[in-house]
């Protein structure tokens, strides 16, 4: 992994005399050269619209975009038209809100979803049943942050239509079973949603395998660009769902007081869609699998957790935070606080060293209350980091922990 790291221009930056650490991974990743050489070369010589112009710069243009799309449907086994490109995880879930659950959620109908969950993968569902009188309910979790599943015909009923779930929590790391929910799910025939923006940059997923009708991720958190994200539909939905945004592009035919829909994708990609941004993301793919092994990217990044939990475990005031036993096997993050020290005033600190971690609740304000705390440190790695950056961050904590500074 040490030699991917001449690619990535961000992490040869330098604080005082020492290169960046960059341990902000599960919030955004860096870009490698290739993308950003991808990014510029299409808006030197490439740029254009598509579908719509018939000179020959926009027909290569429309191909480049639809190549992006068929390059992500491999990504993840999925058909091309089974894939919209969306601005990110966010609107992709908000997409399937407002174009499916609220057109067709009654009240007392149930919306399941976790206490792991992003506010991206909550608030929407909010939104929903507010609208729709339907009902959200909880897979709770342990103190240690798995998901309590014994009792899962209990909360996925015949009320349940939908059961919205991450693959891997942001906060804590959590490995979620999604093939246990989504066939619980579609026993009661409810829909199931995959949010799956921690994990498509970390795993394989294979759609046509764990058959989840809705599946979302975003390119900026697996080398690609800000802008863009995916939204997984299922064939079978796609007439029954409804176009979530309206306007050129998506229409069949329009007349005065009534138009008609293309079919999917199209359907769903209403106005001019993330062109460059598309271009990017097939070069981030392109460049993840010629260069990262998913299988070693997981055990190189289990080994970064192990090693953290295992440095931090002998420092008294460190209290990990997840399923450790778990992260040591297949983690990509590891969540912590320090007793005394606020988390904000950690990461400063650790910031001020030209190490970068986030600190916060993460936008999942339910699990930190839930675990009762306000805030926690977290340090996410990918396919870059090297364990002895990890050595540095133990160092530096001990060294805060040793002579506290606040
Ligand atoms: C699990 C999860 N879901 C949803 C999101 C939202 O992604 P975005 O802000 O890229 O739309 C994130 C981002 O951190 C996430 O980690």
């Amino acid at each position: 992994m040490k030699q991917l790291r001449n690619d990535f221009p961000f992490l040869h930056q330098r604080v005082d005399t020492k290169e960046i650490i960059y341990f902000d991974n599960s919030a955004t990743t860096q870009k490698p050269q290739q993308v950003i050489d991808a990014i510029a070369h299409y808006y030197s010589y490439d740029n254009a619209p598509i579908h719509r112009s018939v000179y020959a710069a926009a027909e290569k243009t429309t191909q480049l975009y639809e190549q992006a799309r068929a390059r992500v449907a491999q990504f993840i086994n999925a058909k091309p038209h089974e894939i919209i490109f969306t601005k990110g995880t966010t609107e992709s879930i908000n997409a399937v809100a407002t174009a499916w659950a609220t057109h067709t959620l009654k009240p007392d109908d149930e919306i399941v979803i976790t206490e792991l969950e992003h506010h991206s993968n909550l608030v929407p569902w909010q939104q929903v049943c507010k609208a729709t009188g339907a009902k959200l309910t909880y897979i709770p979790i342990t103190d240690e942050g798995t998901l309590i599943l014994d009792n899962l015909h209990e909360i996925i009923t015949n009320k349940t239509k939908l059961v919205a779930v991450s693959h891997v929590s942001n906060a804590l790391g959590t490995h979620v079973d999604i093939a246990r929910i989504i066939e619980a799910a579609h026993a009661v025939n409810a829909l199931c949603l995959i949010d799956a923006a921690q994990s498509a940059p970390h795993q394989t997923i294979d759609v046509a395998r764990l058959k989840p009708d809705f599946l979302v991720f975003g390119g900026h958190k697996m080398l690609a660009p800000t802008g863009i994200g995916v939204l997984y539909i299922a064939e079978h939905l796609h007439e029954i769902m409804q176009p979530y945004q309206f306007g050129g592009g998506m229409v069949f035919e329009v007349d005065k007081y009534v138009s008609t829909w293309l079919k999917a994708p199209q359907k769903f990609e209403a106005g001019t869609p993330p062109i460059a941004q598309a271009v990017g993301f097939k070069a981030a793919l392109d460049y993840l699998s010629t260069h990262v092994d998913f299988d070693e990217l997981q055990r190189h990044e289990a080994q970064l957790c192990a090693h953290l939990i295992d440095g931090l475990q002998s420092i008294a005031q460190v209290r990990l935070l997840g399923p450790l036993t778990q992260l040591k096997k297949n983690g990509h993050l590891v969540s912590f606080t320090i007793d005394g020290l606020h988390a904000h005033d950690v990461a400063t600190y650790l910031g001020q060293q030209g190490v970068y971690m986030r600190a916060g609740h993460y936008c999942a304000q339910p699990l930190a209350k839930r675990l009762g705390l306000e805030a926690s440190v977290r340090a996410s790695f990918y396919c870059y980091n090297l364990l002895e950056e990890i050595d540095q961050l133990i160092i530096l904590i001990e060294k805060l922990c040793s002579v506290p500074l606040f």
